[in-house]
C-alpha cells in the first residue's frame, strides 16, 4: 500500500502530537512493516470491561512462596518455537557433578539474581546479575552458582540465536562482539582441579523428556578447540543502547538476540529525548504480529505504575497498549530512565503455564484507567 493520510496527523512519528491528543501506532512485522499512526482524542487503553480470555496480564514472579529453596525449572509461557522459564538454583556441591544438555534448542539464560560459573566443554564462563549466558543447542554445560541464582531462560526451539542486524550503525553498535565473555579452558582446568570436581553425569533433554548418560571419569577433558560455535556471556554493562535525542525509537532498536520466530530485546538506562515536542514514554501501539512479554529486572520502571523487579507482563496481540497515565504525567520531571528489562516478542501466540495463575495480578487490565 502507498502512504495516505487524512485529518490531524504528524509529519514525524512520535513527535509533535497535538496537545491533549494521543498517538497510537498500528504496525505489522514488529516495527518493520506497513504502519499507521492514528491521532486520537483518548488512549484506546481506556476499556471499561473485558469479557473473555484475551487481556493484558501481569505476573509477580517474586511473590512470597514462589520458587527458590530448591533447584527448580518452571515453565512460564510457551509455544512450539520458544519456552520462557524461570530457573532457581542454590549453592550445592552436587551441582558440580552433573551437566545439562538441551537438544530441544539454544538456551539463553538471563541472570536476574546471583553469581557463579558455567563449566562447559569449551571452558569456564563467569556470570553475575544482569548478564546473559548464551548456550547453543546441545552444548553440554554445568551451572555452578556461587550465590543463590535466579535465571529467566528463553529456549529457542525453532532456530538459533543470531546477533541483530546493526545496519547503518555498524558492527560494533549495541554491543561490540569483543566484549562477549568467552569460555576459558585453562581457568576451568585449574578450577575443577582445585575443587577436585568431576562431571560424570549428563542430563539430556529431548522432546521435553530427560535421559541420563553416566561416565566413569570427568566428561570435561577438552585439550583445546577452535571454531565459531561456543557458549558466551553478554553483560548489560557492556551494552550501548541506541537512542535519538529528537524522537522516541521503537523497541526494535533495543534488539539483543534474533531468532526466526521471536526477538529478545533489552531496555537499559538512557537519557530521555530532549526535543520539547518529542514523546518521552513508549508510544501507544498495536504490535499487530507479536505477543509481547516484558520481564522487569532492575530499577524504576518509568512507563508503569506499581511495578517491582521480578514482575513479568504479557501483552498478547489483539489490543493496543502503552504507558500508564501516571507515567505520562511523571515523565515531564524526568531526564533519564534507570530501568533494565528484558523483552521477548513472539511472532506466534504464546500460552501461559497454569503455574502463572497463582502469580497473576487480577486487576492489571484496569491499570490504564487515569
Ligand atoms: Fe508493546
Amino acid at each position: 500500500m502507498h502512504l495516505y493520510f487524512q485529518g490531524e496527523h504528524t509529519q514525524q512519528a512520535h513527535k509533535g502530537i497535538p496537545e491533549g491528543a494521543y498517538e497510537e501506532e498500528q504496525g505489522l512485522k514488529g516495527f518493520f512493516g506497513p504502519v499507521s499512526h492514528l491521532i486520537k482524542r483518548k488512549p484506546s487503553t481506556r476499556w471499561s470491561k473485558i469479557d473473555g480470555p484475551l487481556r493484558p496480564r501481569m505476573y509477580d514472579l517474586v511473590k512470597p512462596g514462589i520458587g527458590g529453596g530448591t533447584d527448580k525449572w518452571q515453565r512460564l509461557l510457551y509455544n512450539s518455537h520458544l519456552t520462557i522459564s524461570l530457573l532457581w538454583m542454590d549453592v550445592k556441591a552436587e551441582n558440580m557433578g552433573k551437566a545439562y544438555r538441551n537438544s530441544d534448542g539454544d538456551l539463553l539464560y538471563f541472570c536476574h539474581k546471583g553469581a557463579g560459573e558455567v563449566w562447559t566443554e569449551y571452558g569456564l564462563l563467569k556470570y553475575r546479575k544482569s548478564e546473559y549466558i548464551n548456550v547453543p543447542k546441545c552444548l553440554t554445560h554445568t551451572l555452578v552458582p556461587s550465590e543463590p541464582s535466579t535465571f529467566l531462560v528463553v529456549e529457542n526451539r525453532s532456530s538459533h540465536y543470531e546477533e541483530p542486524d546493526r545496519g547503518l550503525v555498524g558492527r560494533h553498535a549495541i554491543y561490540d562482539p569483543a566484549t562477549l565473555g568467552k569460555p576459558d579452558l585453562h581457568e576451568q582446568d585449574r578450577r575443577m582441579k582445585s575443587l577436585n570436581a568431576a562431571v560424570t553425569e549428563i542430563v539430556i533433554k529431548r522432546g521435553d523428556e530427560f535421559t541420563r548418560f553416566a561416565y566413569e571419569e570427568n566428561y570435561y577433558d577438552t585439550l583445546g578447540w577452535k571454531g565459531d560455535l561456543f557458549p558466551f556471556t553478554l553483560h548489560t554493562n557492556n551494552m550501548m543502547p541506541l537512542m535519538s535525542h529528537r524522537a522516541h525509537l521503537p523497541p526494535s532498536a533495543h534488539t539483543t538476540f534474533v531468532a526466526r520466530d521471536f526477538v529478545v530485546c533489552t531496555f537499559l538506562p538512557r537519557p530521555l529525548e530532549k526535543d520539547a515536542d518529542a514523546l518521552k514514554v513508549p508510544f501507544y501501539h498495536q504490535n499487530i504480529d507479536y505477543d509481547e512479554v516484558l520481564f522487569y529486572h532492575k530499577g524504576d520502571f518509568f512507563s508503569r505504575d506499581n511495578l517491582h523487579a521480578g514482575m513479568m507482563s504479557f501483552h498478547p496481540m489483539g489490543f493496543p497498549h502503552g504507558p500508564h497515565p501516571k507515567a505520562v504525567k511523571a515523565v515531564s520531571q524526568k531526564t533519564e530512565t534507570n530501568e533494565i528489562a528484558v523483552m521477548i516478542d513472539s511472532r506466534w501466540p504464546l500460552f501461559a503455564d497454569p503455574f502463572l495463575d497463582q502469580t497473576e495480578l487480577q486487576d492489571y487490565w484496569k491499570s490504564w484507567k487515569a
